[in-house]
């Protein structure tokens, strides 16, 4: 949807007599902010200033049914204003935000990111609703608020004064929870352990090797019996990061997670039985299982806790990026560098946000029939994503955002693992994933460097 255009034809046909009369009426009728937004309360005085100006500015188009302005009953103006309200509600519900503690990463990006460039509320909204502008306090304000919540949850504590608010922050070299070494051991032999698979042939890693950037860099995995699974292989390599597992979410740890593979009859095909009445025969590993729990009876919660135990230390820290990000200039090329910017200034990072750069939403492309066309791929189930774990119609089609660390060692790229040209992928993103009041010209040369800063994103990686 083209807001600008469309806004364009909204004021030229409500005519002069309309563009004179809605900021009059306008201006006597106010905003009405909801009493249920009013209601929330806010962790701190920074967050709740902030609220307050986001309820008495941007809620009509960012709420579910609101009221209306009387116009709405206006035959094109109405359709307008009802369009904008379903995809604003859509791309951020801020009644839900600030219910949920405000303190969701994706989202904070991206109102981080509609602050600074001043995109919000719509410019053509604004023609008839001037009062609705932000100014520089409440700008800063709002800013001020998000700087406090990444400060307090999300910062690493590495970045460089200049980059201390950016989206993307350098990725620490440990996990910021304390593990126990014992676990890791015992949940590194498992992870390469193949008896988790009904034919003894497939261990975790096979489809996630620590030499392929933590997948199998192959368009879709195979399994035993040289079955093709349906979908690409996510690193493991900072999957710790993620809000949740798996491209549609349907795991909520990496503990959970690990039930998955043993028992999906395309990848390991086993069961637990199975593999427990394989793991307690060998009294070496058992010895070592009792040190951690205590006990030799083996238990599939304890084998998935250890995996999951090992796999939050495969980060991958101290890439030439992050050495930027620290401070470091000369760490990458200025190409590179630009690429940082540009990767910034287009919103990439309003989605491939965090440490890991990504992991932290569920998205969809803009108009995923029309990107699915374009791309010439007949929609299969896979494609439907996080709606698929959830059933919620406002699911289909999104997935969850990979992440951008060692991004040259993990192509194909995509959940269909289509291609493996990162040039292309940008593109991609910028004409299909990117929301249309962000979405600038983008040149080849800009793409080049976009894809010079992604190749300057591989760190140090686990053995
Ligand atoms: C007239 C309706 C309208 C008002 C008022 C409005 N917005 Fe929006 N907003 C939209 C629409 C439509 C979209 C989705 C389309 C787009 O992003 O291009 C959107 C998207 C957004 C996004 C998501 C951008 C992204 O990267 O996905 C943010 C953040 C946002 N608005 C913040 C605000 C803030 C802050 C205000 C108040 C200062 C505001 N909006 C007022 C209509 C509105
Ligand atoms: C046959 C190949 C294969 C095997 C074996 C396999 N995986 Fe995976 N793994 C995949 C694929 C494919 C996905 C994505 C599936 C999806 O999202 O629907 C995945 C997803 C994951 C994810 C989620 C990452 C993310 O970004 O969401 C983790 C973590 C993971 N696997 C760990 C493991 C562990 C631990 C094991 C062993 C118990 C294992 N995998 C065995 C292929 C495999
Ligand atoms: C609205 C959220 C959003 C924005 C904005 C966005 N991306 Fe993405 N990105 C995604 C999602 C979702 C995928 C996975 C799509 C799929 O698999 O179908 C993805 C995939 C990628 C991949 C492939 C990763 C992999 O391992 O498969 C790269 C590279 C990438 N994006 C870079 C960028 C760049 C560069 C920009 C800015 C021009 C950008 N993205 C903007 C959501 C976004």
């Amino acid at each position: 949807m083209n807001i600008t255009k469309k806004h364009v034809v909204i004021v030229a046909l409500t005519g002069v007599v309309a563009v004179l009369a809605l900021p009059i009426i306008n201006l006597i009728q106010g905003q009405r902010v909801p009493e249920e937004f009013v209601a929330i309360k806010c962790g701190s005085a920074e967050m709740t200033a902030a609220k307050e100006i986001i309820g008495n500015k941007c809620m009509l188009c960012h709420m579910q049914d609101p009221v209306l302005p009387f116009y709405a009953v206006l035959p094109v103006v109405g359709q307008q204003i009802k369009r904008d309200v379903a995809d604003g509600v859509d791309r951020v519900n801020f009644i839900s935000f600030y219910k949920n503690g405000g303190d969701d990463q994706a989202l904070m990006a991206k109102l981080e990111h509609a602050v600074r460039v001043n995109n919000m509320p719509p410019k053509k909204f604004l023609a008839i609703h001037w009062d609705t502008a932000l100014n520089s306090k409440e700008k800063a304000a709002i800013l001020r608020s998000a700087a406090k919540v990444r400060a307090e949850k999300y910062a690493t504590n590495l970045a460089a004064t200049e980059f201390m608010n950016d989206a993307v922050q350098p990725l620490p070299a440990t996990w910021h929870e304390k593990l126990s070494p014992a676990k890791i051991a015992l949940g590194k032999r498992l992870f390469n352990d193949k008896r988790l698979s009904d034919d003894d042939t497939i261990s975790c890693a096979s489809c996630h090797g620590m030499d392929k950037g933590g997948t199998d860099q192959a368009q879709v995995s195979t399994g035993v019996r040289d079955q093709l699974g349906p979908i690409n292989s996510p690193t493991v390599f900072n999957a710790a990061y993620n809000i949740m597992q798996f491209w549609d979410g349907r795991a909520k740890d990496l503990a959970e997670q690990a039930n998955g593979p043993p028992l999906d009859p395309l990848e390991m095909a086993s069961n637990w039985e199975q593999i427990i009445g394989k793991l307690k025969k060998d009294a070496e590993l058992t010895a070592i299982y009792v040190d951690v729990y205590g006990s030799a009876e083996w238990t599939d919660p304890n084998i998935r806790d250890a995996i999951a135990e090992f796999e939050k230390t495969l980060l991958t820290p101290d890439s030439d990026l992050d050495k930027y990000l620290k401070g470091d200039a000369t760490a990458i090329s200025g190409d590179a560098a630009e690429g940082y910017a540009l990767f910034k200034s287009h919103s990439c990072g309003t989605c491939h946000t965090g440490p890991a750069m990504g992991g932290q939403s569920f998205e969809r492309p803009i108009d995923p029939v029309a990107y699915y066309a374009f791309r010439n791929k007949k929609i299969v189930e896979k494609d439907f994503g996080r709606f698929n774990a959830t059933k919620q119609e406002q699911d289909r089609f999104k997935m969850k955002v990979p992440l951008l660390r060692n991004i040259a060692l993990t192509a194909p790229y995509m959940h269909d693992g289509f291609t493996s040209d990162l040039a292309e992928v940008v593109t991609i993103m910028h004409d299909h994933f990117v929301t249309p009041s962000n979405r600038e010209r983008l040149s080849a040369a800009d793409i080049d460097k976009i894809v010079a800063m992604l190749n300057a994103n591989t760190g140090t990686l686990p053995l």
